[in-house]
Order: structure tokens, then sequence, then C-alpha cells
């Protein structure tokens, strides 16, 4: 296939209408979950009787793979498994060893990883690594049993998530990260103790602004704690300097302790939008392309994979769905927007 276009990075691949590349796609392989946590899955909703999709409309391991492979023909360099919960998924480890056997058309590898809340990375940590997975990214909202329990909505205790984390450190799935949503009021108080827990760890933590995604949430501002306050506050504590992005579009922005303890990052999709610089697209669970985390409609690539299209015909179906693509929903947050319908993260794969 011709491409033409370089993104801004120099680099060869598809462009969108303003100017972003493609580099990056989040494929959720499930969108079931057994945390209910309260920024995403609120249990008063996705209770019992919560209709989650049938089997046959979940993308298949093959189908996955076929999508994969023709994203990183068209310039994908890493490749994020996200859910619901990815780990709930049965033979996870198929999949990564499919996955991890894709090449960029330049033969370098894919950066692949995967997001997971953690529970059940004991068990799987050492499999997954063993069928290729490189590293992995655990959410972790606190290390106070009583707080944590409660925004995960099930009680999971916290020593399970981190003897998970212990296990991917085991298995060598580094650098190993933590994604922790702040909540005014909520998890705020855990923000400190986190950090401490993660210089020690030697995990990178990542603070993120709590953002209005889906419908269930019941999302306010003011319960948003903004990126530079979390900066504030752990600077008072350990003296930080900011540090350069690992590459131009990086979602988090980096700050390192002085004192040598390693680095921290914050996600500040609210308050410092990073919508210019955005290279993700995300295919959810039922096989839909979204190219903004805000999108109200994706694109059913999974009637295309099911119509027995050729490469070709895939191909031009990405193509021109992305070379169209302006989204920059984080940067037009209004009160205008904010009342558009949306789809929840865990269906659309964060
Ligand atoms: P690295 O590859 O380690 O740099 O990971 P990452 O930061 O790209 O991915 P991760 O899944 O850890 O993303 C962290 C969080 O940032 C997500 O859970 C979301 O809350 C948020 N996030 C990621 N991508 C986007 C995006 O495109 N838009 C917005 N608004 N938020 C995003
Ligand atoms: N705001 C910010 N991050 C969220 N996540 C889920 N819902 C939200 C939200 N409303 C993130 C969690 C988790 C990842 C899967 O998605 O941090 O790490
Ligand atoms: Fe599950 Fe992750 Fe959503 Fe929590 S944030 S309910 S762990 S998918
Ligand atoms: Fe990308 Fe949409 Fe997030 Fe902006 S709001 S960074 S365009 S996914």
């Amino acid at each position: 296939m011709e491409m033409a276009q370089n993104g801004f990075d120099g680099r060869p691949g598809l462009t969108d209408t303003l100017g972003r590349a493609l580099r990056d796609l989040r494929i959720s392989v499930t969108d079931r979950c057994n945390f209910r946590c309260t920024y995403c899955m609120p249990k008063e909703i996705f209770g019992r009787d919560y209709e989650f999709l049938p089997r046959d409309q979940v993308l298949t391991f093959e189908e996955i793979c076929r999508l994969a492979r023709l994203f990183v023909g068209l310039g994908v360099e890493k490749l994020r498994i996200t859910g619901g919960e990815p780990l709930v998924r049965r033979g996870l480890a198929d999949l990564i060893a499919m996955l991890a056997a894709i090449r960029r058309p330049d033969g370098g590898e894919v950066d692949l990883t995967l997001t997971t809340n953690g529970s059940a990375l004991r068990a799987l940590a050492r499999p997954l690594a063993e069928a290729g997975l490189r590293r992995v990214t655990v959410s972790l909202d606190s290390l106070d049993d009583e707080v944590f329990g409660a925004m995960n909505g099930i009680e999971f205790p916290v020593a399970k998530v981190l003897d998970g984390i212990a296990a991917a450190t085991e298995a060598g799935l580094a650098p190993i990260k933590a994604n922790m949503v702040v909540r005014r009021g909520i998890n705020e108080s855990s923000v400190v103790p986190m950090a401490a827990w993660a210089r020690e760890a030697n995990v990178v933590l990542r603070f993120i602004e709590y953002m209005d995604v889906g419908h269930s949430n019941g999302w306010r501002l003011d319960e948003v704690v903004p990126a530079d306050e979390l900066i504030e506050t752990i600077g008072a504590v350990w003296p930080v300097e900011p540090a350069d992005p690992n590459y131009r579009g990086e979602v988090a922005d980096r700050w390192r302790y002085r004192d040598g303890g390693g680095e921290f990052g914050v996600i500040s999709s609210v308050t410092q939008p990073f919508c210019r610089d955005c290279t993700r697209a995300r295919i959810s669970a039922e096989g839909k392309l979204y190219t903004c985390l805000f999108a109200v409609d994706g694109h059913d690539a999974r009637a295309v994979l099911r119509s027995g299209a050729s490469d070709e015909e895939l191909a031009a179906f990405v193509q021109g769905i992305w070379t169209r693509r302006g989204d920059r929903y984080s940067e037009l947050r209004s009160a205008a927007t904010s009342t558009l319908p949306k789809v929840e993260m865990f269906a659309m794969g964060g």
C-alpha cells in the first residue's frame, strides 16, 4: 500500500486531518470485568442483570490478530491490550503469542503491553511473559483497603494486587507502571502513600485526572484534582523536576525525584488536554474502531472482517477512517459537548 505521508514524528504512516499519525492501537479483548470501579462500571448500573456481549459478537483471536497486523502495516508501533479486564478473557496467552510474532514493516519489534487491574497477575504474569508480553500497567487507586475496596466496588484487597505486581516484576514485565485515578475527597489522601510505595517498589506511578468518560459515573468537575496540584503535593514531600517525554504524544507528563528516587507521571486529560499529539485508535471487544475515547460512533470493523473482505479492502477501510479523523474532544470539552452521548470506557477499551 502507498503511504506517501509522514507523521509529525517524521516516520512514514497514515496521518489524519491534524497531521497526527496512527501509532498506537488499543485493543479491548472483553467488555467484562471482575471489578466494579465507581468511576468506570458502578455496580448499581452494571449489576447482575447487565447484559455483556455474547460470545459470538466478540472478535476472535484470529480476527484481532488480522487487524493488529494490518494496523502495524499502516504504521502502528504499540499494541496495548485492554478491556474490561483483559485477563478474564480465556486463553489470553495464546493471543499474546500470536501478536508477539507481528513485526513492523522495517522489521522492528512492536511494543506489546497490557493494562490490567492486577487481580489475576499472580497466576498469569509468567505465562503472559513467556508468550511474549513485554510489560504491564496495573490500575491501583489506593493502598488503604477501605478506600480501595470502596473504589473497586467489590472490596477486593490491596494485598492481592500488590502480590500481582510482585509476580509481574518476577516475570520481568518491566517497566511496571501503576495508574491511579484521583478523585477529590475519595482517594486524595492516598496520593503521598502511593508515591512512597512506588518509589520503593520501583514502579512508575501515574496520577490520572478523573475523566468524564461514559455516562454512568456521574462525573463532576469538582471531583477532578488538577495535575498541577498533585505535582505540588508530591513536591512538598520530595523535591521534583520535569523530565522529557519518552516520545512525542506520550500521554503522561513525566516528573523525576531529585533524590534519585525514580519518576512519576501525571495524566492531565481534563486540565491540560493532549489531543494535539493523539496518535491512538481503539478497537472495542465487538470490533468497532474508535478514533477518540469520547467518540460517539464506532466504525464496524467486524462487519468488514466477516464480509470476507481482502486485506486491501480492510486497509482501505481503516485508511478512509483515519485520514478523515479530526477528533479532539478533550480540547473542546465544554458544557455543550458534555451532554453528547458517549460510550462507556470499558466497552470501548480504556
Ligand atoms: P505508556 O505506553 O506506558 O505510555 O501508556 P499509556 O499512558 O499510553 O497508556 P495507559 O493505558 O496506561 O493510559 C493511562 C490512562 O490515560 C488511561 O487509562 C486513560 O485514563 C488515559 N488515556 C489514555 N489514552 C488517552 C486518550 O487518548 N485520551 C484521553 N483523554 N485519555 C487517555
Ligand atoms: N477517568 C480516568 N481514568 C479512568 N479509567 C477508567 N475510568 C476512568 C475515568 N473515568 C482508567 C483507569 C484504569 C484504566 C483501565 O482506565 O485508570 O487504569
Ligand atoms: Fe474494571 Fe478497569 Fe473499569 Fe475498574 S477501571 S471496572 S478494573 S475495567
Ligand atoms: Fe485523543 Fe480523543 Fe483523548 Fe483527545 S480526547 S487525546 S483526541 S482520545
